[in-house]
């Protein structure tokens, strides 16, 4: 699928092979263009659990003789961009972790999900962020009702024609990293397509002929040991490590955590801003709590950003055993250079993993009101289908298939956005991306434990599901309200059920305006701001659009939030639901125009 990049100018891609140590260091020595070193790819399943050995060790030695200037992509299998990160020299930015689809999916023999990403990690020379060109990535259209797959509703002035702006999941493309990969390539080449740089590197390091690590697996014969009946379906109140020492080893059949990042998030009686070695040193100690209470051939989820993956992943491997890395594409819409979109769910198993329930038919798909309609547990929706109603209603009865393989990257459940399903919780997770977890993992009546609780979305969706569950949480306001959702579920309520709630910005992601009654609307007041942009040949400033515009400035002041807002439908070409005829030749066009203020003025 198309993509386009603003004022890029082309890097010229240059391929270059490693066959040895010093060709490789050659090929890095003194460019300060766009490297990207491409790492031999797992020949097979087994492999995808095995670094390549020393190729931490190799890639820092080798980008120390790359200049200040430089931009390095590292692509590669998870298991070896984890050990390329764990030894990447200070002097390098990390900027992205980009996860690329593969064309060809890799079998996971019914113990782990099919594999279906591999990695691109962005460093920078420099320390700023990352310097590319604004690059939008084409609508794409549903196969039956050929409107845009997103419903982008009464918003579409303030869209550009030419797509969304790219994030770190590419799923429009699909390569193969031992196959070929010029579509990663161009794309890198129009993303980084400006000043200094010229063109683009490529080292292949397949003939270099590193090899890769056996693992040996650890069996774990404990016995697994009864869950306490004084703990079952209970959420205690408390500090996770405390609380983690009363759970017996070997207990639990699926343990899930989605802990505080240290972004300094708002919670309730935490303070989410600890020294990073101290809360790491805090992850380690509860990581280990977790996959002591872990049965055998069960698993740990860990949900986090992927820069905190990798490092939770590099303690857990010393313990565990690496099951899958699940891209999920959690972002409807990419509003923000390059914007990170995705989360890691990061798997691990105590020992050899058992088969999935999800495979062997001990967990079916049940379905949840509170779910979307187009959801399921194990079937996906397809790529491109939309969801708006009556398209879903035409596919149901028209018995069209639009579901799609379930593998390790997830782009079918967006964050919560909507303030009627959200409780008071920053950080609260959509409850069918718990249904899925959990129905992968456990069977019914199996063991959850989440000791991350929260507002209760683990243990809510392991008690509808019917698997037993033990939650933790430190603040007493989220454990009252997680136990008040789940004496909901036994009054026969939903408790992820649509509520009448006044919009707070607390609740949301999103700053708020009360609900109000606009005197002129406010589509038609930033298409006022887009008139006026033509006319005077730039963006206005308040002053301009005073002075130009002719609507009162108080209305801008009283129905935006900010400056972005009012200026969004200047600021783009506006986009049509509709699939247009000579789309991409528009499209150029219109590029062109924007490049050139005095066209944009007609
Ligand atoms: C990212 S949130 C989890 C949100 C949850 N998944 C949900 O959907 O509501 C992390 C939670 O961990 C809690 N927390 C922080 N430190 C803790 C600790 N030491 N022990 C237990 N819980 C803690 C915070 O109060 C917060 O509710």
């Amino acid at each position: 699928m198309a993509h386009f990049s603003e004022n890029s100018r082309t890097l010229e891609i240059v391929h270059s092979l490693a066959t040895n140590r010093d060709e490789l260091f050659s090929a890095c020595k003194d460019s300060s263009d766009v490297c990207v070193i491409a790492l031999p790819a797992s020949q097979e399943p087994t492999q995808l659990n095995q670094p390549l050995q020393g190729v931490g060790d190799l890639i820092a030695e080798a980008s120390k003789n790359l200049g200040e200037n430089v931009t390095l992509v590292v692509l590669g299998e998870v298991i070896d961009l984890v050990q390329v990160q764990s030894k990447m020299p200070d002097k390098f930015m990390y900027q992205h972790w980009i996860a690329i689809k593969r064309e060809t999916v890799i079998d996971g023999d019914q113990r782990r999900l099919p594999h279906q990403h591999f990695g691109a990690l962005v460093y920078t020379g420099y320390k700023a962020s990352l310097r590319h060109t604004k690059t939008r990535i084409e609508y794409t259209y549903c196969p039956v009702c050929d409107k845009t797959t997103k419903d982008y509703g009464g918003k579409k002035h303030t869209y550009h024609e030419a797509g969304t702006l790219i994030s770190d999941v590419w799923r429009d493309i699909a390569c193969d990293l031992g196959g070929d990969l010029s579509e990663v390539l161009e794309r890198l080449a129009d993303l980084f397509g400006l000043e200094p740089y010229k063109s683009l590197t490529v080292i292949d390091m397949k003939p270099l002929g590193l090899y890769r690590q056996f693992h040996p697996i650890v069996h774990f014969e404990f016995q697994e040991n009864q869950l306490p009946q004084e703990l079952m379906n209970k959420i205690l109140n408390g500090d996770c490590l405390e609380e983690l020492h009363t759970i017996p080893d070997n207990s639990i059949d699926f343990a899930f955590v989605d802990p505080p990042y240290n972004l300094k998030k708002k919670y309730s009686g935490y303070s989410d801003d600890l020294e990073i070695q101290d809360y790491f040193k805090w992850c380690d100690e509860w990581i280990y709590e977790l996959s002591r209470v872990l049965k055998p051939g069960r698993t740990l989820a860990l949900l986090n950003i992927p820069i905190w993956a990798i490092r939770h992943f590099l303690y857990t491997q010393t313990i565990l055993k690496y099951q899958n890395w699940i891209v999920w594409d959690a972002l409807a819409f990419p509003v923000r250079l390059i914007m990170p979109a995705h989360y890691t769910i990061l798997c691990f198993t105590k020992g050899e993993s058992r088969e999935l329930p999800c495979f062997t038919g001990e967990s079916t798909h049940i379905r949840l009101s509170s779910a979307p309609k187009t959801f399921n547990a194990f079937e996906p929706l397809a790529d491109g289908f939309c969801l708006r109603e009556n398209c879903v209603d035409t596919r149901i009865a028209a018995k069209i298939n639009d579901r799609t393989r379930l593998t390790d990257v997830w782009s079918d459940i967006h964050r919560l956005k909507h303030n009627s399903r959200r409780v008071d919780h920053p950080t609260q997770l959509p409850p069918h991306l718990m249904y899925r977890i959990i129905s992968i993992f456990t069977k019914p009546n199996e063991s959850v434990l989440d000791c991350f609780n929260g507002s209760g979305t683990t243990t809510l969706a392991a008690h509808q599901l019917g698997r037993k569950y033990v939650g933790i949480e430190a603040s007493e306001k989220y454990w009252r309200l997680s136990n008040e959702r789940h004496q909901e579920i036994f009054d026969g309520l939903d408790p992820f059920r649509k509520m009448e709630r006044l919009l707070t910005s607390k609740n949301s992601p999103v700053p708020r305006l009360k609900k109000q009654v606009y005197k002129v609307p406010k589509k038609t007041l930033q298409l006022e701001v887009k008139r006026v942009a033509g006319e005077i040949g730039h963006i206005p400033s308040r002053g301009e659009l005073i002075q130009f515009g002719k609507y009162p400035i108080e209305y801008y002041d009283k129905y935006f939030i900010s400056w972005g807002e009012v200026t969004a439908a200047a600021r783009n070409t506006g986009m049509v639901e509709k699939r247009k005829l000579e789309k991409s030749q528009n499209i150029v066009q219109q590029l062109r125009l924007l490049e050139n203020k005095k066209e944009f003025k007609n």
